[in-house]
């Protein structure tokens, strides 16, 4: 959608300085991207698409590109001691360095927002061959993670300059439905959530569009507030989550000790038919999380009427929660690595554009049991 039309939705006088048409890539720092980008093929049913390494001029790091409609998730490693990548992973382990934003003009988006006070991470740069030109910029985030502002428009190769295009002869590659990014969650330290509230609204015009308290969140021991941030039109939601007092460690805290600091917690993946996409992952070995099946019991009279059949929902133990505007399924699958850190969620919206406030107490205690089984609760 082109920028002219976030810019309409502005109330007259105001002019968004920073039109997002959505999300370009998310970035994983990997200890061994060739078999995470098998991972992300086999398990979450993503096509090759673009890889860039040796063979391509890279010295230092191997980047392996798939995606599934609007998704493109790009892993990348280091293949020498001593680089950032490889610093990123003995620090971190795996996890997201750039959430990576597509826009029409990448120089002013860097312009906006480093003169609104958001550190620089890359000063506008081009890459061209000769399938055209992408621009680049960045800016630094929470702990070590990244904006990147993609400007892609007159580019025609794959993913971008440096890299080649990709694909695996005689892999029978099929696809399990997921669409777009519905939103990503960052973890950040005690007391630091209204600092990045304060970030994004200062420099890159978001607004705080839902809040919720220790009250909300909580469970017997332990509690978490979150804000989330939207930019204008709405396409791009940074949920953030800080930890709050408890009687036990909460879910944030073992991420910022495991993360060894802030990150990106969650990443939400839209599909239009929840039950077909959670079938196909559980049966590629995707490991969800699991609330018990008294949940339920009460369920129709909680939530109302729903398009769906139950039974599929509670033998998948897929969430529904309802808002004013409709309701949604959700699922939440374990993390996708030995720490406790990055997990997905695979969401289906039905209207509503909330964040399964209602399950929040039945998923957190999931969560909170499998943490107590890793003896960090
Ligand atoms: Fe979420």
């Amino acid at each position: 959608m082109p920028s002219t039309t976030a810019a309409k939705n502005k109330s007259a006088g105001e002019t968004d300085f920073l039109p997002l048409l959505g999300t370009d890539y998310i970035e994983f720092y990997v200890g061994n991207a060739k078999q995470a980008a098998h991972y992300y093929i086999t398990a979450f049913g993503f096509t090759p698409w673009a890889y860039a390494g040796p063979e391509t001029g890279v010295k230092d790091r191997a980047s392996y590109v798939v995606r599934q409609n609007k998704l493109t998730f790009v892993l990348t490693s280091s293949i020498k001691n001593g680089t950032p990548v490889a610093d990123h992973v003995y620090k971190h382990g795996d996890g997201v360095k750039a959430l990576a934003l597509l826009v029409d003009d990448a120089r002013a988006a860097w312009k906006e927002t480093t003169g609104r006070g958001a550190e620089s991470y890359m000063e506008p740069a081009v890459l061209k061959d000769k399938e055209g030109e992408v621009v680049l910029s960045g800016i630094r985030l929470y702990g070590d993670t990244v904006h990147v502002f993609v400007e892609r428009k007159n580019y025609t190769g794959a993913f971008m300059p440096g890299y080649v295009s990709w694909t695996i002869p005689h892999f029978q590659i099929k696809e399990t439905g997921l669409q777009y990014v519905d939103h990503c969650v960052g973890n950040v330290g005690w007391y630091q959530m209204n600092r990045w509230v304060k970030f994004y609204e200062d420099t890159m015009g978001f607004k705080n569009i839902l809040s919720f308290d220790d009250e909300d969140i909580s469970t017997e021991y332990s509690a978490l507030m979150s804000k989330v941030m939207s930019n204008e039109n709405g396409f791009v939601k940074f949920p953030i989550n800080e930890p709050a007092e408890g009687k036990k460690k909460s879910q944030v805290e073992e991420y910022l000790e495991f993360y060894n600091g802030e990150g990106v917690q969650h990443i939400a993946l839209a599909t239009n038919d929840i039950v077909a996409t959670i079938k196909e992952l559980m049966s590629r070995g995707v490991e969800f999380l699991r609330v018990p099946t008294t949940y339920y019991d009460d369920l129709m009279s909680r939530v109302g009427h729903i398009d769906e059949d139950l039974e599929p929902l509670k033998e998948l133990g897929i969430l529904v929660d309802r808002d004013n505007e409709g309701y949604l399924l959700q699922l939440f699958s374990k993390p996708v690595e030995d720490r406790p850190t990055l997990f997905f969620e695979i969401i289906q919206r039905k209207g509503a554009k909330s964040f399964g406030k209602g399950n929040f107490k039945a998923l957190f205690e999931a969560m909170e049991r499998e943490q107590a089984l890793r003896g960090n609760l």
